[in-house]
C-alpha cells in the first residue's frame, strides 16, 4: 500500500471529523447509558418486602418486570436493528423529525444502558454475601450496609467493566453509519468512493480505532492501578 501525501491532503479531514464524531458518540452513549443503567439495575434489584404497602410492592414488581424485559430484549437484539428502529420509529410512530445523529446517540445510549445494568448487578453480586451479613450483624441497616460496605467493594469490579464498555461502544458506534451519521465508518465509506480506493481508507480507519481503544485501555489500566494502591 502506497500512501501519497496528497491522499492525506485530500482526505485527512474526513478521518479527523469522523473520529471526532465517533468519540463524541461514544462519550454520549456511555454517559447516558451509565445513568439509565444504574436506574435499570436499581429497579431490577428491588426486593419485594412483605412489610411494604401493597402499592409499593406493586410498583417494585412492575419496575422489576420492565427492567428485566428491557435488559433481555436489548441484549438479545442486534444494535443495528435497534438503530434502525429508533431512526425510522421516531418518524413513523411519533412524527418526530430527529436527526440521524440524535437517533444514533439515543440508540447507542439505550443499548449501552442494558449492558451497564448487568455490569452493576454482577459487580454488586460479586461481593461475598458474608460482607453483608457481617455488616448487618454489626447493626448497620441494609441501606448503610450497601453504602458503606458493599458498594465500596463493588466499584472495584464495576469501574474496570465500565471502562471496557466504553471501549466496546467506541467500536460498536460504527454501526450508526448505516443511518448516515457521519462518524468514522461513514466517512471511511465516503473516502473509499471518492478516492476509488476501497482498501487504504479501511486500513487507516482500523488503525484509528485501534489507537483509540488501545490508548483508552492503557489509561484505564493506569487508573485501576492507582485505585488498588489507594
Ligand atoms: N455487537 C453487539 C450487538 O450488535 C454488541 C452491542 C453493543 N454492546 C455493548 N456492550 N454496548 O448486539
Amino acid at each position: 500500500i502506497f500512501v501519497s501525501k496528497s491522499f492525506f491532503d485530500q482526505y485527512g479531514n474526513y478521518f479527523i471529523s469522523g473520529t471526532g464524531l465517533t468519540v463524541v458518540l461514544a462519550i454520549i452513549g456511555v454517559f447516558f447509558g451509565a445513568i439509565l443503567g444504574v436506574i435499570l439495575a436499581l429497579l431490577k434489584r428491588a426486593k419485594l418486602d412483605a412489610s411494604n404497602s401493597w402499592f409499593t410492592q406493586l410498583g417494585k414488581l412492575i419496575g422489576k418486570i420492565i427492567s428485566n424485559v428491557y435488559i433481555e430484549f436489548v441484549r438479545g437484539t442486534p444494535l443495528m436493528v435497534q438503530v434502525y428502529i429508533i431512526f425510522f420509529g421516531a418518524t413513523w410512530l411519533f412524527h418526530l423529525n430527529i436527526s440521524a445523529f440524535a437517533s444514533g446517540a439515543i440508540a447507542v445510549s439505550l443499548n449501552s444502558a442494558a449492558y451497564v445494568a448487568e455490569i452493576i448487578r454482577s459487580g454488586i453480586n460479586s461481593v461475598a454475601s458474608g460482607q453483608n451479613e457481617a455488616a448487618r450483624s454489626l447493626g448497620l441497616s441494609s441501606g448503610q450496609s450497601m453504602r458503606y460496605v458493599i458498594l465500596p467493594q463493588a466499584v472495584k469490579n464495576i469501574l474496570p467493566a465500565l471502562g471496557n464498555e466504553f471501549v466496546t461502544v467506541i467500536k460498536e458506534s460504527s454501526v450508526v453509519s448505516v443511518i448516515g451519521v457521519g462518524e468514522l465508518m461513514f466517512k471511511t465509506a465516503t473516502v473509499q468512493g471518492a478516492s476509488f480506493n476501497p482498501f487504504l481508507p479501511l486500513v487507516i480507519t482500523a488503525l484509528i480505532y485501534f489507537v483509540l481503544t488501545f490508548g483508552l485501555t492503557r489509561i484505564l489500566n493506569l487508573i485501576e492501578k492507582r485505585f488498588k494502591l489507594g
